[in-house]
């Protein structure tokens, strides 16, 4: 059985920030989540997580072991071991700030039946901070040397350390206590293990895998270019199952945005938490949608924004500068300008005119506005909820409702018009000069 560390009690100044480096966000998700999302993959018995003492609040259902002065990876992980379950017999180590690590990588990994098994990239310069992996002839690793470490010809070396390992337990315990810290950072660095398992006649083995899945991410520079790489990825997989997306590189996703075949994404949408799409869905540029179901055939946008738990069912339509929250609006129900319709149950085939505004809010707390089947509410309307619209009610344009309506019934709640033939005339002349 498989155990897996996770080492995230490292410092990271260079964040220049009061969050905790591994819960800083790509799309939309705490760093750690990702790596953690990729491990559950290879479906390990336990998963422990090294923090720091400040840290560890945030992994309330996880095992985890504070490390209260990071001394070195090979520190973390000796105190990460009391806790690896006597029924496993090899443990996984990765890094909590590697989050774009592929679940395939992984399972490559995991595979690997030697004693010992390290993740290793081709480095494409040696402008890096990683250690160099050594190999004997028949390609084994047999050293890794930290690039701090290593002399000018050593940096040559473009094997470089992903810093995801698997080792037999009874390995990992008999080799743990040889470390040392004699080195440049004075850390007890876990990558000494090689050097120590290959020198006892241990079966050490390497896998390779793209650079791009190991970027470490040690400020918000290397933030931004992780997250550019994830919304890359997630691109091309929406691409390749059926989404059509015009200028991908203006669309940004969440991590856990799913979008149903032949739906067609315009330029210059962003995607927050929680979106669930159908298929056959438009969507229209310069949307912004997050907390939200829509249904097979709806359309939305441009300028659309739909937040706080909304459902849009199947063919309705939300047009330009509409913004749909906590609301749920019937199948063919329109709403195709410049609306705010907050805290709404809208039954089937209503039209909602330019401007319509629910008024949901009085201050302190808010109110469901509730539009039955076949309703026709008129351009700019007020509708001061709580309220009820019955089935097939008419609501004249400009109105400001204050009271529920009873079916098919017209209403019109707005000052009767009055006309003064040449008023306009008259008071023109009489202001002259
Ligand atoms: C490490 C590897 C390096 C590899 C690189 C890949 C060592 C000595 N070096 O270097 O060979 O190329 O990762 O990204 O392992 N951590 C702790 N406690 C500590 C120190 C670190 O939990 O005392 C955690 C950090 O939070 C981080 C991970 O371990 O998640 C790696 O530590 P870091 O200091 O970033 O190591 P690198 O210098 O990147
Ligand atoms: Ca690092």
């Amino acid at each position: 059985m498989l155990s897996v560390i996770i080492l995230a009690a490292g410092q990271s100044k260079r964040m220049n920030s009061k969050v905790p480096k591994v819960l800083h966000l790509l799309g939309g998700l705490p760093m750690i989540q990702h790596v953690l999302k990729s491990v559950q993959k290879v479906n390990p018995y336990q998963i422990i997580l090294v923090t720091s003492p400040s840290l560890a609040i945030e992994f309330k259902g996880h095992t985890t072991v504070i490390q209260e002065v990071p001394k070195g990876t090979g520190h973390a992980v000796e105190l990460a071991l009391a806790a690896v379950d006597e029924k496993a017999s090899e443990v996984m180590i990765l890094c909590g700030d590697t989050p774009l690590i592929h679940p395939h990588t992984l399972q490559t990994l995991n595979d690997s039946e030697a004693d010992l098994t390290l993740v290793s990239m081709r480095l494409q310069s040696q402008n890096h901070a990683y250690g160099l992996v050594f190999q004997d002839i028949k390609e084994k690793p047999k050293q890794i040397i930290e690039f701090k470490d290593a002399t000018t010809t050593q940096r040559q070396i473009r094997s470089g350390n992903a810093g995801v390992y698997k080792i037999k337990t009874s390995l990992l315990k008999e080799l743990l206590p040889l470390l040392n810290n004699n080195n440049a950072a004075s850390e007890y660095y876990l990558t000494d293990l090689v050097g120590l398992a290959y020198d006892r006649g241990y079966h050490t083995h390497m896998i390779e895998a793209e650079e791009e899945e190991f970027q470490g991410i040690n400020n918000r520079v290397e933030l931004a270019k992780a997250e550019m790489i994830l919304q890359n990825r997630w691109r091309h997989e929406k691409m390749m199952a059926g989404v059509t997306l015009v200028q991908p590189e203006t669309i940004f996703f969440s991590h856990d945005t799913e979008i149903g075949k032949d739906s067609r994404i315009g330029p210059f949408v962003t995607f927050g938490e929680k979106v669930c799409i159908q298929e056959d869905v438009t969507i229209l540029p310069y949307c912004h949608i997050e907390h939200a179901t829509i249904e097979e055939g709806v359309s939305v946008g441009p300028f659309a924004h739909l937040r706080g738990n909304t459902l849009l069912q199947k063919g309705s339509s939300i047009g330009n500068f509409v913004e749909v929250k906590g609301s749920k609006i019937g199948k063919k129900s329109k709403a195709k300008h410049l609306s705010y319709i907050g805290d709404a149950e809208v039954g089937e085939k209503v039209n909602i005119g330019a401007g319509t505004v629910t008024c949901n809010y009085d201050g302190f707390k808010k109110s469901k506005t509730v539009i039955k089947d076949g309703s026709m509410i008129g351009a700019n309307a007020s509708l001061i909820a709580p309220l009820t619209i019955g089935e097939g009610v008419i609501i004249a344009a400009g109105s400001t409702v204050t009271e529920s309506v009873p079916e098919n019934a017209l209403v019109v709640a707005r000052s009767v018009q009055t006309i003064k033939p040449n008023w306009a005339t008259k008071f023109r002349q009489k202001n002259k000069k």
